[in-house]
């Protein structure tokens, strides 16, 4: 896959393969957290990589999965993430409220590195903090940002173009054939030229092209003029 590929098909993975995921995978997925952007480059951001069972099992107990969907997007005990990265972030070292923006510059790091190696992810923030902070052992200056579930993908969610930009238009939904669609906001509704409000006409022409997945339909983008 080449960048935009791994960008573009990244979905949040919530059914997962048995398989363990090896160790040197999370050196390299810890690689690409400390190379993010970092406010005045504090990097107030730690991680604990959690892979063994009496950890993980402890770990899945503290998480929700897919409000919208509930319960269908809780992974079964077969379909359980294999592994978690924990984002800690030493609040004190951080650019005043930064520690948060720099926390999520490095998972999209993690999680783009991880999907370029075949590994499935979802980012989850809705965590037990307090529960996860016992079960971990981690120190009170330390908050606990998100966790992050790690394994080999074992469903294909897809992206589609939001139908429209009301809150109900923009949730995930599961179709007939249990696949999960992720409806995106289409480029007319986010991108302006220069002044707010004034629409970016060749580029929302092309916004299909370059929204889905597929055959590399979006060389060539139009030039703005
Ligand atoms: C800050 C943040 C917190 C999230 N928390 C959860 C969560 O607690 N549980 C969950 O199932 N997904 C969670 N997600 C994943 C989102 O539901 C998902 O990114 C969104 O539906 C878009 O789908 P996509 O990642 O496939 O593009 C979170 C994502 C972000 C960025």
């Amino acid at each position: 896959m080449d960048f935009d590929e791994i960008v573009r098909t990244r979905r949040s993975i919530r059914r997962f393969k048995p398989e363990k995921i090896d160790r040197q995978i999370f050196l390299l997925l810890l690689e690409s957290a400390r190379c993010a952007p970092s406010a005045a480059n504090k990097q107030p951001i730690e991680y604990i990589i959690v892979d063994e069972p009496q950890f993980t099992e402890q770990l899945f107990g503290q998480l929700s999965w897919a409000g919208y969907v509930q319960p269908r997007r809780n992974p079964a005990p077969e379909s359980r993430p294999a592994a978690y990265i924990v984002v800690l972030v030493v609040s004190k070292r951080a650019l005043g409220d930064f520690g948060k923006v720099d926390a999520a510059a490095a998972i999209e790091n993690i999680i783009l590195t991880a999907w370029s190696k075949g590994i499935g992810s979802c980012w989850l923030g809705a965590i037990q903090r307090e529960n996860i902070r016992e079960i971990l052992v981690v120190p009170e200056h330390f908050q606990i940002d998100s966790v992050i579930a790690l394994g080999y993908p074992d469903e294909k969610p897809v992206m589609e173009d939001a139908k429209n930009d009301s809150d109900e238009g923009l949730k995930y939904y599961i179709d007939d054939s249990d696949k999960l669609h992720v409806p995106k906001r289409p480029l007319d509704s986010i991108c302006h030229l220069n002044r707010y409000g004034t629409a970016c006409v060749k580029l929302v022409s092309y916004n299909s092209h370059i929204c889905c997945p597929g055959p590399r339909r979006d060389r060539g983008l139009p030039r703005i003029s």
